[in-house]
């Protein structure tokens, strides 16, 4: 029987409305639709946590105008509890939080920044505390009733519920409902080190999941403590160098969507173990892989070289893009050795890499790795940097190879030493979307940004100057990009089409 034209209607209805919820940047609770940015005390002070610290941290991210530039989460990591009250609530160490949590909280609020709280599922914390396996709900409301905006949610003494992604889904989810249920937005940030594989199955009710044991001050030392240098792990561990997380990162990048990262875990940025180009390679490769950005640092003692790392509004500008897509790795010369899972990392010590990754509005990011211990010139074909495009559909024309391309440098506009100094001994406040173009050997005014005003969205959209990073080469159609990249380094480029060969400008018609 033939259909009717209203039936035709009411599936194209149907579908368009399908596509209307089931695209774009989204999330399950709705937060985190790009990565989350703040601060956490764990890699810095571990155990050593109290109000003050918390109030001083604050006080210091509104000054350095890190909250402006999106820092907004102060996490509070492990070791702020004291057991439970009589009912059973999780109550706070009374001499390190002589005001509660609520007051805490209140402050952080009335400051502009969120507040993240930490527990594990698991029967204790990883420092032996109380943690929340069995007591979801209880510990949800606790943690609501704080005013608490962000949970860590850890995954020791899990009294041996993993092993199977079902298992460990359950036990993870059940915290990830009971935060719902209490009707606060609280961003979920799932800590169970990549075991049981999340990123495949976490997308639907957490906002990022650590995929890698923890991350230690170090480049590419290898250490007994982290054994695995792939994704496939059933030892995460501690003390995971930059580069192994970076090289087990890189297959899974692309599970990530908005609101649902891929957590290469706190930054180290600022914490001495590493040198400045160490840094910068550290900090450009989580925001390009959309990784949270959580300062691991004591943001009271900032030198001026970590202010002016954590403060690269044009690299922030990559981890906070819209479009929410995680640059990938194209090619890593000499190939990483496989099946030698438990082999020390030797192979970073020659290791080069290449990845891009798609921007909204038709921009990409390209960042060349460079690992080894000396400079290197390193070189990518368009073939390279459009790879997806390439392969993807690939009876059809590439437009992007015919086009030619601006190459902005997203480091080349770093703040200088003068100016970070200046800032943090409370002379200058940050200027609000400096539009001078000033680069690295220039000192006032600063180049920075302030997305409390206007978002990196709204930002990127104007062309805001202190996003772009500082032109410097065009890439000819079929071209190739080119880069001297220090040892241990990065160069980050964002690439902008200047409308391609098929558009010709009006005079020339
Ligand atoms: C680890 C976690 C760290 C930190 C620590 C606290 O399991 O990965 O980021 O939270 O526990 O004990």
């Amino acid at each position: 029987m033939a259909r009717s034209i209203w039936s035709y209607l009411a599936t194209a209805a149907a579908l368009l409305a399908l596509k209307a919820t089931s695209g774009g940047a989204s999330s399950y609770n709705g937060l985190a639709v790009t990565p989350q940015m703040g601060w956490d005390n764990w890699n810095a002070f571990g155990c050593e946590v109290d109000e003050e610290l918390l109030m001083n941290t604050a006080q210091k991210m509104v000054d350095f105008g890190l909250r402006d530039l999106g820092y907004h989460y102060v996490i509070l990591d492990d070791c702020w509890s004291d057991g439970r009250t009589s009912n059973g609530s999780l109550q706070a160490n009374a001499a390190k939080f002589p005001h509660g949590m609520r007051y805490v909280a209140d402050q952080l609020h009335s400051m502009g920044l969120g507040f993240g709280m930490y527990s594990s599922a698991g029967k204790y914390t990883c420092a032996r505390y109380a943690a929340s396996l069995g007591m979801e709900k209880q510990d949800a409301q606790t943690f609501a009733d704080w005013g608490v905006d962000y949970l860590k949610y850890d995954n020791c003494y899990n009294e041996g519920q993993e092993g199977t992604s079902m298992l460990t889904y359950n036990r993870y989810k059940a915290m990830s409902d009971a935060l719902v249920a209490t009707g606060r937005p609280i961003l979920y940030s799932m800590c169970n080190w990549g075991m049981d594989y999340p990123w495949n199955w976490a997308q639907t009710m957490a906002n990022s999941w650590r995929m890698s044991g923890d991350v230690y001050d170090s480049f590419d030392r290898p250490d007994a403590r982290c054994p695995c240098t792939t994704y496939d792990c059933r030892l995460p561990g501690f003390h995971c160098s930059v580069m192994n997380i970076l090289n087990k990162a890189a297959p899974i990048l692309n599970k990530a969507q908005p609101g649902a990262w891929n957590d290469l875990d706190m930054l180290e940025v600022g914490n001495s173990g590493m040198t400045d180009d160490e840094y910068k390679t550290h900090f450009s490769m989580w925001a390009i892989a959309k990784s949270p950005l959580i300062m691991g640092t004591d943001v009271t003692r900032m030198t001026p070289q970590t202010l002016s790392i954590y403060s690269n509004a044009a690299i922030l500008a990559i981890n906070q893009d819209p479009l929410g897509i995680p640059a990938l790795r194209v090619w890593q010369s000499p190939a990483q050795r496989q099946n030698e899972t438990y082999s020390v990392d030797a192979y970073t010590a020659s290791e080069t890499s290449f990845w891009t990754g798609q921007l909204n509005g038709g921009d990409y990011v390209a960042a060349f790795v460079n690992a080894g211990p000396g400079p290197a010139t390193m070189m990518a074909t368009m073939n390279d940097i459009f790879i997806d495009q390439v392969t993807t559909g690939s009876n059809a024309p590439v437009p992007q190879l015919m086009q030619t391309w601006d190459v902005f440098d997203l480091w080349a506009n770093r703040m200088s030493d003068a100016s970070a100094q200046a800032i943090i001994v409370g002379n200058m406040t940050m200027a609000t979307n400096a539009t001078d173009g000033s680069n690295a050997t220039s000192t006032l005014p600063v180049q920075t940004y302030n997305a409390t005003a206007t978002s990196y969205a709204d930002g990127l959209a104007a062309n805001d100057p202190a996003l772009l990073g500082v032109k410097v080469s065009t890439m000819a159609p079929m071209g190739t990009l080119v880069a001297q990249v220090p040892g241990h380094g990065v160069v980050v480029y964002r690439l902008r089409s200047q409308g391609g060969a098929g558009r010709r400008k009006r005079d020339e018609l």
